[in-house]
């Protein structure tokens, strides 16, 4: 399993070096932001940011879990390397283009550190499974962000880097996935029971905790970026395709009687 793992992140690096590098001070075009942007679509960027602020705790957190993997480990340093850029490119956006001021910036960070993040699964099966759920996720939460904003007047810088960004996160989860696989050929009942435990009851990290309160919750929820139905039909049953399980596999298991109970 190891070597698998390990070959799956050469490919992953190769791939990305030599496709998916890009510089924030020069493929984004900083000089067509659109200051009339619909304040709602500023709000999920800030969101989303103060998502991506969390990479500390995701990477402290994960890799004394794969520490035994040196693809899994070798992985995650350049993960976190490509996470790093999104809530820089993202925080950046928020001054460029008026939305936020520097001071709302710092608010932003500190309300972030003044909470932790942990780890939502105690095995480190269980953890894949998550991250792989949440890559696509968060993949699809930028595509439609993405594809609002088009209907709202749109801004060309934005509309630039929410493009890059996906691309990395469908790279992330490709890996994710291409991981379960091997998972799967291994240990097949095992790893369809952490795919129940975790994918019946996920959550985005923070997001929820992040907009509670909050009088934009109504307006960033009429985007409908991510929604439970979303979640069962961009993210839940693709990933049951893409990996050749069946929905009666996910089902939990009723321990089968041999005989009928008699009265
Ligand atoms: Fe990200
Ligand atoms: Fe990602």
């Amino acid at each position: 399993m190891e070597r698998a793992f390990w070959q799956l992140y050469r490919d992953f690096f190769d791939r990305a070096e030599k496709k998916r590098r890009w510089s924030i001070r020069d493929d984004i075009p900083w000089d067509q932001c659109n200051p009339r942007v619909d304040p709602a679509i500023a709000d999920v960027v800030e969101s989303f940011c103060a998502v991506e602020l969390y990479l500390p705790d995701y990477t402290s957190k994960i890799l004394p879990v794969v520490r035994p993997s040196r693809g899994r480990t070798w992985f995650y340093a350049n993960w976190g390397y490509e996470e790093s850029k999104h809530s820089l490119v993202l925080g950046d956006w928020l001054l460029k283009s008026g939305a936020r001021t520097d001071e709302q910036m710092d608010d932003l960070e500190v309300m972030v550190f003044q909470r932790e993040w942990n780890l939502p699964h105690d095995s480190q099966l269980g953890m894949l499974v998550y991250a792989m759920t949440q890559e696509l996720a968060t993949f699809l939460a930028y595509r439609n962000l993405r594809l609002r904003l088009e209907d709202r007047g749109d801004d060309l810088a934005l509309n630039k880097l929410l493009r890059l960004i996906s691309v990395d996160e469908r790279a992330h989860y490709d890996f994710f996935r291409q991981s379960v696989e091997i998972f799967l050929k291994h240990d097949r009942a095992g790893t369809l029971e952490q795919m129940r435990r975790v994918m019946h009851n996920f959550a985005m990290p923070a997001i929820a905790a992040l907009a509670e309160g909050r009088p934009r919750v109504a307006a960033v929820n009429a985007l409908e970026i991510m929604s439970e139905d979303i979640y069962y039909a961009d993210v839940y049953l693709p990933i049951l395709a893409e990996l050749n399980v069946h929905r009666s596999e996910m089902r939990n298991r009723v321990p089968v009687r041999k005989s009928a109970p008699t009265a």
